[in-house]
């Protein structure tokens, strides 16, 4: 028991975490163009802006993943998310369970949180459904967040596309993660948006890592690099995306960031929700939204 408890508080410490301040103003109040709200948007979904990238760094062409989104409370930041569609973010139910839902901002098309003139897309949360999830044992971690109006679909805010419905496990497969989380265990959150590549791990790797196997269910997901560690997501990417690119170059959301022991340790990689395995509980909760063709 003892064990499981400082997990969670190893782990969970993250949800109080806030590191500094959010200069957010009031929400952007551009008038919503009627016409892109329809049953069918004819936006297209998971198109990564790779103009002027920095080559070999770690921080994110300016708005190279539209989708991500930020997430505030009593003005700081704390948590990602990613933008599914017109009105609806998917984000992690350990960033929203045991919070009101009414005090939570997120923001659209940001790069520098911390650059205080730029104002960014603005929304407050009007309704907030986590799925069944317990700081017991991180499942179902896994929650979406209806905005207070639809956002624009644009070149800088843009949602990712979610999986078909499919069994594939995705081992393998190069996946990128986003977020302004801690550059390093027990650092400041970033002021840019960071990314890293991570490859996707089989559960049965994951579960023989260093991590107790009845640890990794089959709602998670794990990726990094089990023997070097060294990349990986921290405190504050939770609720962020875990994506890779599909056949079509358009980015398609694998993970939702969750959990792990410290960050980038060898042996304990990243532990994400497992998209494909919530695809008909996630449309069963966004179905107001309008989704892009894709
Ligand atoms: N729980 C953390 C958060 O709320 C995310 C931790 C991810 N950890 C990891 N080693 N990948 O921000």
């Amino acid at each position: 028991m003892w064990k499981l408890i400082s997990v969670v508080i190893i782990i969970c410490v993250c949800a109080t975490y806030v590191v500094g301040a959010d200069n957010d103003t009031d929400p952007t109040t551009e008038p919503a163009d009627a016409e892109d709200y329809g049953r069918k948007c004819s936006c297209r979904c998971g198109e990564r802006n790779e103009a002027s990238r920095i080559v070999g760094g770690v921080e994110t062409a300016v708005n190279e993943f539209p989708w991500v989104a930020r997430l505030s409370y009593h003005n700081k930041f704390y948590c990602g998310g990613s933008l599914i569609n017109d009105r609806y973010v998917l984000t992690a139910a350990h960033c929203v369970k045991a919070f009101m839902w009414f005090m939570i901002k997120v923001t659209l098309g940001e790069h520098n949180r911390c650059n205080t003139t730029h104002r960014p897309v603005t929304r407050f949360v009007v309704q907030l459904v986590a799925h069944n999830f317990s700081f017991n044992n991180f499942r179902d971690d896994i929650a979406v967040l209806k905005l207070n109006k639809p956002v624009r679909v644009t070149d800088t805010v843009k949602p990712v596309c979610l999986p078909k419905n499919d069994d594939k496990v995705y081992t393998g497969v190069k996946a990128i993660a986003a977020g302004w989380g801690t550059v390093a265990e027990g650092k400041n959150h970033s002021c840019y948006l960071q990314e890293v590549e991570l490859p996707i791990l089989s559960n049965e790797a994951c579960r023989n890592a260093k991590y107790t196997p009845n640890m990794i269910g089959d709602g998670m997901l794990c990726a990094g690099y089990p023997d070097k560690g060294n990349k990986d997501t921290c405190q504050g990417d939770s609720g962020g995306p875990l994506s890779a690119e599909r056949s079509d170059k358009r980015h398609e959301q694998l993970g939702v960031v969750s959990w792990g022991i410290g960050c980038g340790r060898p042996g304990y990689p990243g532990v994400y929700t497992r998209v494909t395995k919530y695809l008909d509980w996630i449309r069963n909760h966004v179905n107001t939204g309008c989704f892009c063709i894709d």
